[in-house]
């Protein structure tokens, strides 16, 4: 049987999270010998906000480093750049063509970022899901490991694969999401109610996967609690709880394990605990980062020879799109 594809596209813009890690890369690791894996840095999606070119460029490449410091192994996974692969631009011209102002209207990350960015609410932040889809369907992906925030954007990428399906003919797989059950959702240390997000201002609400272990031990310390005062799991208790996934998550314990484990203990103890969890959990992602930081050559001929995997898969698929909506061939 053959093997299935997933494809994820991850952005350049920022530093990734704890959240972004233990929802999303680090699970990346586990697939690669079960499926065919496509991993993106979406330097062209990081465009619908302004970015200054040579941060652009060095979180482009941190981006890459990122991914192979996480575990993924570029010779069975295809690790790339989207703007080397321009069938990604081709295809999402076409796809805004067959998408609706009104499907993209509804897409509720659209609505936060313009209030977000209020001085550029750009035509880019807009179609950016037609993008997305593109990546998405290039590569004829069955499953797309994302944070549960981008399952609407997934919802999208179906309904116009369906359209163009049957408009035409069968073209595209049918991606579904694919999300992990624990650790799916990191909440911000600092508004517990809000997911863990690199586009947060506050700095004390994330931790980045290259904070050095002084700085979390200061982030848990900080992390918004209760009153309550008992370590355990209550819905009035959003912090407690969150706590509880990133401990249990970086300990590969169940939640109510957790809970037994700390029965009587205090919230210092129990903060400096999960502050200490997760340092060892990013010591070797780090040590691996500064490694490949240091070799610009060795992650040059990575995304080059992605980028020329991901070419013949993905003009594949645009050549047989040009064909079916009458484009001449040339
Ligand atoms: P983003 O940081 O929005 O570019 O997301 C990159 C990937 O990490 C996506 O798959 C997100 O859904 C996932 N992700 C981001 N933040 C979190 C979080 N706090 N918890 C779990 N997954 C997340
Ligand atoms: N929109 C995704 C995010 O913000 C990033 C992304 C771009 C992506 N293209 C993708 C994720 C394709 C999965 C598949 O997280």
């Amino acid at each position: 049987m053959e093997k299935q594809t997933i494809f994820s596209g991850i952005q350049p813009s920022g530093k990734l999270t704890l959240g972004n890690y233990l929802g999303a890369v680090r699970n990346w690791g586990k697939l690669q010998d079960e499926y065919n894996c496509f991993y993106c840095i979406v330097d062209m999606h990081a465009m619908t906000q302004y970015q200054v070119p040579k941060d652009l460029r060095k979180q482009t490449l941190e981006g890459l480093a990122m991914l192979l410091a996480c575990g993924l192994d570029p010779e069975k996974n295809t690790l790339f750049i989207q703007s080397h692969v321009p069938a990604h631009a081709e295809a999402a011209w076409l796809m805004s063509c067959m998408t609706y102002f009104g499907e993209l209207s509804r897409m509720t990350q659209f609505k936060d970022k313009s209030a977000k960015q209020s001085d550029n609410i750009n035509a880019g932040l807009f179609t950016y899901p037609v993008l997305m889809a593109c990546d998405i369907l290039l590569y004829q992906a069955d499953l797309v490991p994302v944070g549960s925030d981008q399952k609407q954007h997934i919802e999208l990428t179906r309904d116009v694969a369906e359209r163009f399906n049957n408009r035409y003919s069968p073209t595209f797989a049918m991606p579904k999401p694919y999300i992990p059950k624990v650790g799916a959702k990191i909440m911000s240390l600092q508004e517990p109610e809000k997911k863990m997000s690199k586009s947060d201002e506050n700095d004390n609400a994330n931790i980045y996967l290259l904070d050095p272990p002084e700085v979390i031990k200061k982030k848990f310390k900080r992390a918004v609690t209760d009153s309550v005062g008992v370590v355990q799991l209550a819905d009035d208790q959003p912090g407690i709880k969150n706590l509880i996934t990133i401990y249990s998550v970086c300990k590969n314990m169940t939640m109510d394990q957790v809970v037994e484990e700390f029965e009587g203990q205090g919230y210092g103890v129990f903060k400096d605990a999960v502050a200490d969890a997760v340092i060892e959990v990013l010591k070797p992602v780090q040590d691996k980062f500064h490694e490949l930081m240091a070799n610009k050559a060795y992650l040059e001929e990575v995304y080059k020879d992605g980028a020329d995997r991901a070419e013949r898969t993905a003009r594949k698929t645009l050549r047989k799109m040009y064909k079916k909506v009458g484009f001449i061939p040339r």
